[in-house]
């Protein structure tokens, strides 16, 4: 029998191609705010509109990376050595939550290089860190949402309990109690996490996507 030879094209599937494939544009939605102030719950509305218009959505969120990619020493410790997870495992200092901030902005690039849209909800307390990954993205493609919802409120609702052990000084450097949050200075949404339901807020998110040109304009009937 003859030999068959197969040769391998080194033809990469560029993003315009997959966007194309997609329907709409790739991006980066960055939520960044307080603990509480809404992030989670908008980024899931976010998601699920986009998905209902057939627009290809991930929602990345703090709380459940940092079980995974971005997991503590102690989850790590689990199925690693004590040297690997005190070296890997991320915690909140500020190095640990601004390598927890780089993985995350570099995740988030590979779905957009994808043709995805990604939605990220982590609080992002440091400017610097955000502005990093802005700077890794094309101009446009990083769209930085403030949800800007006061900390009164924040504490008030404190579904975890932390605002409250941070007050007693139980919880070592929590944002916005003893660890700073430094609002983005120029981004491009601001929402106002007190005032409107998370439901309009998610779709002023959707408007923008729209007026943008990232996502087509909604089908009318
Ligand atoms: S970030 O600062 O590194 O961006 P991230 O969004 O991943 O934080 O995780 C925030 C969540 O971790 C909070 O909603 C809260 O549930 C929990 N958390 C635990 N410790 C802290 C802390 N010291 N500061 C802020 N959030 C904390």
């Amino acid at each position: 029998m003859d030999a068959v030879e197969l040769h391998w094209h080194e033809h990469a599937v560029t993003r315009q191609e997959r966007e194309q494939l997609n329907g709409h544009k790739g991006c980066v939605v960055w939520l960044t705010g307080l603990s509480a102030c809404g992030k989670s719950t908008i980024a899931n509305l976010i998601d699920h509109k986009l998905h209902a218009r057939g627009v290809r959505s991930f929602v990345l969120d703090g709380d459940n990376v940092r079980h995974g990619l971005n997991a503590s020493p102690e989850i790590l410790r689990k199925d690693h050595s004590e040297a690997f997870a005190q070296r890997f495992g991320l915690g909140f200092s500020p190095e640990d939550r601004e390598e927890n901030i780089r993985r995350v902005g570099a995740v988030a690039k590979l779905f957009c290089e994808a043709g995805l849209i990604a939605i990220t909800a982590f609080i992002s307390p440091y400017r610097a860190d955000r502005d990093r990954v802005r700077a890794s993205l094309a101009p446009g493609d990083f769209i930085e949402v403030y949800v800007n919802t006061p900390l009164e409120i924040c504490e008030q609702r404190d579904p975890k309990g932390l605002y409250k052990k941070a007050r007693a000084g139980l919880l070592k450097g929590f944002t916005g109690i003893d660890d700073p949050y430094e609002p983005p200075l120029r981004p491009e949404l601001v929402l106002e996490g007190a005032v409107y339901p998370p439901e309009q807020l998610a779709d002023q998110v959707i408007l923008y996507l729209e007026s943008t040109g990232k996502i087509p304009p909604a089908r009318k009937n």
